[in-house]
């Protein structure tokens, strides 16, 4: 198994530490049959891939082995983010595999964390949700219960793919990361409720970036970016130009 470096896990905050240490206890009492546990939120940016390798490197602290699955083939950050770098050139990543490009263990790395193993998502693909319900996925979760003390799935979005759906079946449970001020409180129940129509039991909510609130500034950020978003993925659910402007109205009234 070929070993990566993971040069750059960005510290977490005081608050992100505080959640995780709940959530980390919240896990161990699930028992061991909860194992395999998606990670998603409404909209992007909400701090999925932050939460995730955090928690993943929590649970290493505590003696367990994890495997993260970056699923969100969409939009892959983690290899760039996290600095990651292979002594044998290219990192091959799950679109790789769940196309039949190449074999299970061609796709899982070890790194330089000890007990923290990675599948990094591959080149985005036209057709992440078809391939994810292919048998290849379910072979790889398989295989990942077996070998791993937990698994930690890092997911698109819910309000932009259904691949989240997708892989709840698959899935213990499920974490839903909220970031202050980003989706409306509709949003985040319609998501509930999709993850709860798949199955999955949702183990606990995230509050993001909630130091933010102190300034009252939480809802200007990102503003630019997720129009962009929006666009790229055809999210005509969100609409968050309305979302921030009616904010602003009420702030302002
Ligand atoms: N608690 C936090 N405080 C400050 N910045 C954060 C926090 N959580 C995430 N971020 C930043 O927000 C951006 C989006 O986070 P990311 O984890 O990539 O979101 P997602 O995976 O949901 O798209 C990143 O630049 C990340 O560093
Ligand atoms: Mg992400």
């Amino acid at each position: 198994m070929q070993i990566v470096k993971l040069g750059n896990i960005k510290e977490h905050s005081y608050t992100m530490k505080e959640s995780l240490r709940g959530l980390k206890t919240n896990l161990q009492f699930c028992g061991d049959d909860v194992k395999a546990i998606l990670v998603t939120s409404s909209v992007p940016d909400e701090g999925k891939s932050t939460v995730t390798m955090n928690l993943a490197r929590s649970l290493t602290e505590s003696g367990k082995s994890v495997l993260v699955v970056d699923t969100d083939m969409r939009k892959s950050v983690l290899i760039g983010r996290l600095r990651a770098k292979s002594h044998e050139g290219e990192l091959y990543g799950l679109s790789h595999y769940l196309s039949g490009q190449k074999k299970l263990d061609e796709v899982i790395y070890a790194t330089d964390i000890k007990k923290l193993f990675m599948v990094f998502a591959g080149p985005s693909v036209p057709n992440p949700t078809e391939i994810l319900e292919k048998k290849y996925f379910e072979n790889l979760m398989e295989f990942a219960r077996d070998q791993f003390d937990y698994v930690l799935l890092d997911c698109a979005p819910i309000a932009a793919a259904i691949d989240a759906a997708v892989i709840a079946k698959h899935c213990d449970g499920a974490i839903l990361v909220i970031s202050q001020g980003v989706a409306s409180a509709r949003l985040i129940n319609n998501v509930k409720k999709q993850l709860e129509i798949s199955g999955v039991r949702i183990l606990g909510a995230v509050l993001n970036k909630v130091e933010m609130k102190k300034n009252g500034y939480g809802y200007g950020y990102g503003y630019g970016y997720y129009g962009n978003e929006e666009d790229e993925k055809g999210l005509a659910k969100l609409k968050p130009e309305e979302e921030q402007s009616k904010k602003r109205k009420k702030k302002n009234s």
